[in-house]
C-alpha cells in the first residue's frame, strides 16, 4: 500500500513502503504557527544527589552535622543518642573522642554541635561526596563555625585517602571559647613540581597539632564556582547546561517541592539569606539537604544559563498523602505570594528587599508559576479547591502571570463537581510522561489532536527510560521522536523539560534510574539523550513548518509495526534558517528526498548526527564521549536527497 500525501500537523504514519521513495516536503511558505519562545528548558529537584554532592559547589558531606553516624532522620523530635557524625571519622580513634548533639550549636539554624576531644596530632577526616576533586590550579575557600575551650590552631588539609600525600594545607587560628566563623583558603599549584594530576581520591582533614577540645556546627569547603559566585555552583555542570540552550528552569520539583511531610516541604523562606541561617531539611529522596542551594541560587542558576524560572510553589499537599483543605491553605497561599514577591517584587517590598539583600537588585523574569506538583496523585480530591484558592489569590495580585495546574483539566473538573468547587479557570496544564522508547514512538502524535481553544500544555517531566544511571542511545531515539511531536505542536506547548536532569553515578548516588547528565566528584558526562536535547534545543526557529510525508517506511518494533522515521521542522523569520529534524529508529539506513517550498534554499546546509551502531550503546563516566554528535556540510536546495543512518538523530540546518 502506498502512503497517501498527508500534512503532518495531524500525522498518523501507517504505511508500508517502497524503501527508497520516501519524501518529505517542507512547506516553509505555510509556516504560520508560532513556536513557543520557551519550548526547550530544564527541570530540577534535589534527587540523585543533584545539589548536595552535585551542582552545589560545597564539597564536604554532612557539613552541618545534622546526620548522626547512623544517618538517622534528624527531625527535631527525633532523640539523638549517637556518639559521632556521619561522614566524619577520626583517623586514629585512640586519639579522638567525638560526641554529637543536636543542641548547643551555633544558632537555631545550626543547632548541631560535634564535640571533638583531640589528643596532640589527632585528625578528623571527611571524604566529601564520594571523594573531593583536586585539580592543578584549583583554589579553595572554606570556613569553620567552631569554638575551642582548649587547644591551639587547627591545620586544614586536602590529603590522599591513604593519608600519604598532602595536596594543600593551611592553618586556622584564633578559635576561642565563643562560637565564631573562621575562614581559610588553599591552593593547588597550577604548574611545577608541586602540582598534581586531577584526582578525586582525596579527603578533607582537620588536624589538632597540640590537641584540644573543639566544637563544630558547620565546616564547608568550596572550589572555584561558576561565574565566581559566592556559595556558587559547579562550573563543569553549568557549562553542560548552557549547551542545552535552556529557555527556562523548572524548580524546585518534582517531589522535592512537596516533601514527604509538612515539616520537610520546600519551605522557601528557610532557603534565603545567608547559607548559615538556613536550617536545611530532609529530601524526599532520602538524604539531608543543607538548602545551601536555595531559592536565590535556583534563580541565579537559571539566569546564568540564560533561562527564566518556572517556579513551582508548595500547594498544601505532601507526598505521604496529607493535605490541608483550601480553607486552611491561607498561610501557604501567603508563602506563595511572598515567594513571587521575592522573585519580582520591587526593592520597597518586604521580600523584594530580601532579594536585593541576597545580591540581586533586579527582578527575575518570572512568567509562569506552577501550583503544586503531580496533584493528579491526590486521592483526597482536594486539589480542585486548593488549585482554585491559589489560582485566584495569585491572579488577583499578579494578573500578568500564567498559572500551571498539575492535574488534567478533566480530572480537576471532576473533583470540583464532587467537592462543590465552581468557577475554575485554566491557563496551562502540566503533563508528565515517563515511558520506554516504544511508548514514546507510539506517543508522537499525542498533541496533534489537542484542542487549541483549551489551556496550553507544559510537559514538565518526561523521559524515555532505558539505561541507568544515564540513558542509552535507544532512549535518545525515543526522546528525539517524542520531541519531534512536541515541536510539531510548539504552538500548544509552552515548553517541556526532561527529568531527572542529574545523577551522581557513585553507588548509592542514584534514587531514580534513567537520568540525563552523570557525574562523580571529578568528572561529568552527557548521555546520548543529553546530546539529543542539545541538538534539538539549539536548532529551532520561531515558526512551525508543516511537513508533508510520503512513503514513510514501517519497522517491526518489539512486536508492533511502527514508523521508522520521525520528523519535524521549524523556520526562523529573523535569520531565514530552517531546521529539519529526522529520527531513524530502525536497523536500516534510509534515503529521503527532501523538497522545500518557499524560502530561499541555500545550496549547502549543516547536518548534525547522533548515531550508534547498537541501540543499547551509551556514554558513561569512564567512556563519556562514546556517542556524541558529529557535524558536516551537506548539499541542500529545494530538492535534495539525504541518507540517514540506522539508529540516528539528525538535525539539518539550512
Ligand atoms: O523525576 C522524578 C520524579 O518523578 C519527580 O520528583 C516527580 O514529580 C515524578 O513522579
Amino acid at each position: 500500500m502506498n502512503y497517501t500525501r498527508t500534512i503532518l500537523t495531524s500525522l498518523a504514519l501507517t504505511s508500508s513502503v517502497i524503501a527508497s521513495a520516501q519524501q518529505l516536503t517542507l512547506h516553509i511558505d505555510q509556516a504560520q504557527k508560532d513556536v513557543s519562545p520557551t519550548l526547550y528548558g530544564m527541570m530540577t529537584e534535589e534527587i540523585n544527589y543533584s545539589y548536595e554532592g552535585g551542582l552545589y559547589g560545597q564539597l564536604l558531606r554532612n557539613a552541618t552535622f545534622r546526620e548522626d553516624k547512623h544517618g538517622r532522620r534528624p527531625n527535631p523530635w527525633t532523640p539523638w543518642k549517637s556518639g559521632g557524625a556521619k561522614y566524619w571519622t577520626a583517623t586514629d580513634t585512640t586519639r579522638s573522642v567525638l560526641t554529637l548533639t543536636q543542641k548547643g550549636g551555633y544558632s537555631r539554624a545550626l543547632p548541631a554541635c560535634l564535640n571533638w576531644k583531640a589528643q596532640a596530632g589527632a585528625s578528623l577526616a571527611n571524604d566529601g561526596y564520594w571523594g573531593i576533586a583536586v585539580r592543578p590550579g584549583e583554589h579553595y575557600k572554606g570556613y569553620l563555625i567552631a569554638r575551642a575551650t582548649q587547644g591551639g590552631p587547627l591545620t586544614v588539609s586536602l590529603q590522599s585517602t591513604d593519608g600519604k600525600t598532602t595536596y594543600a594545607s593551611t592553618q586556622v587560628s584564633g578559635l576561642s571559647a565563643q562560637w565564631q566563623k573562621v575562614s581559610f583558603e588553599m591552593d593547588i599549584p597550577a604548574t611545577g613540581k608541586t602540582t598534581v594530576s586531577p584526582t578525586k581520591d582525596v579527603r578533607f582533614v582537620l588536624t589538632a597539632p597540640e590537641g584540644g577540645n573543639y566544637d563544630f556546627s558547620k565546616v564547608v569547603l568550596f572550589p572555584r564556582t561558576f561565574n565566581d559566585r559566592p556559595n556558587g555552583l559547579r562550573p563543569d555542570l553549568m557549562k553542560m547546561m548552557t549547551k542545552m540552550s535552556p529557555k527556562f528552569l523548572r524548580f524546585p520539583g518534582g517531589n522535592y517541592v512537596e516533601g514527604n511531610d509538612f515539616h520537610n516541604r520546600f519551605d522557601w523562606k528557610r532557603t534565603v539569606g545567608s547559607p548559615d541561617e538556613r536550617p536545611g531539611h530532609w529530601s524526599p529522596w532520602g538524604y539531608w539537604s543543607t538548602d545551601g542551594l536555595g531559592l536565590p541560587e535556583f534563580l541565579n542558576w537559571a539566569e546564568d544559563c540564560g533561562a527564566e524560572p518556572i517556579l513551582a510553589v508548595f500547594a498544601g499537599y505532601v507526598l505521604k498523602g496529607d493535605y490541608l483543605p483550601a480553607e486552611y491553605c491561607g498561610p501557604f497561599i501567603q508563602d506563595a505570594l511572598d515567594e513571587i514577591e521575592y522573585c519580582i517584587g520591587s526593592a520597597d517590598t518586604k521580600w523584594g528587599a530580601q532579594r536585593v539583600r541576597d545580591g540581586h537588585p533586579e527582578p527575575y523574569p518570572l512568567h509562569y508559576v506552577e501550583i503544586g506538583n503531580e496533584d493528579f496523585f491526590d486521592e483526597s480530591e482536594s486539589y480542585a479547591g486548593r488549585y482554585k484558592a491559589f489560582y485566584e489569590a495569585i491572579k488577583a495580585r499578579y494578573p500578568q502571570l500564567q498559572l500551571i495546574a498539575t492535574a488534567g483539566q478533566k480530572q480537576i473538573e471532576q473533583w470540583a463537581r464532587e467537592t462543590g468547587v465552581t468557577g475554575l479557570k485554566f491557563d496551562v496544564i502540566d503533563e508528565h510522561y515517563y515511558r520506554n522508547t516504544k511508548g514514546m514512538y507510539q506517543s508522537v502524535n499525542l498533541y496533534d489532536s489537542y484542542d487549541r481553544k483549551g489551556p496550553k500544555i507544559f510537559c514538565g517531566e518526561w523521559a524515555s527510560r532505558e539505561g541507568k544511571p544515564t540513558t542509552n542511545m535507544n532512549a535518545a531515539l525515543g526522546d528525539a521522536a517524542w520531541m519531534t511531536g512536541m515541536e510539531r505542536n510548539a504552538d500548544l506547548l509552552i515548553g517541556h523539560c526532561y527529568a531527572p536532569l542529574f545523577v551522581n553515578v557513585n553507588p548509592g548516588g542514584m534514587q531514580w534510574e534513567s537520568d540525563l547528565i552523570g557525574y562523580d566528584a571529578l568528572k561529568a558526562y552527557g548521555s546520548p539523550s543529553y546530546y539529543a536535547q542539545c541538538m534539538f534545543a539549539s536548532n529551532v526557529g520561531n515558526k512551525i513548518v508543516p511537513v508533508e510525508a510520503k512513503d514513510i517506511p514501517q519497522m517491526d518494533y518489539q512486536g508492533s509495526s511502527l514508523p521508522q522515521l520521525y520528523f519535524s521542522a521549524t523556520t526562523s523569520t529573523t535569520d531565514g534558517q530552517t531546521y529539519l529534524k529526522i529520527v531513524n529508529g530502525g536497523t536500516t539506513p534510509q534515503t529521503i528526498t527532501i523538497h522545500t517550498i518557499g524560502g530561499k534554499p541555500a545550496k549547502k546546509g549543516l547536518l548534525t548526527v547522533l548515531h550508534a551502531n547498537k541501540p543499547d550503546e551509551t556514554n558513561s563516566i569512564n567512556e563519556p564521549t562514546h556517542i556524541v554528535p558529529q557535524s558536516s556540510k551537506v548539499k541542500t536546495g529545494s530538492n535534495f536527497k539525504l541518507t540517514v543512518k540506522p539508529y540516528s538523530v539528525n538535525v539539518i540546518k539550512m
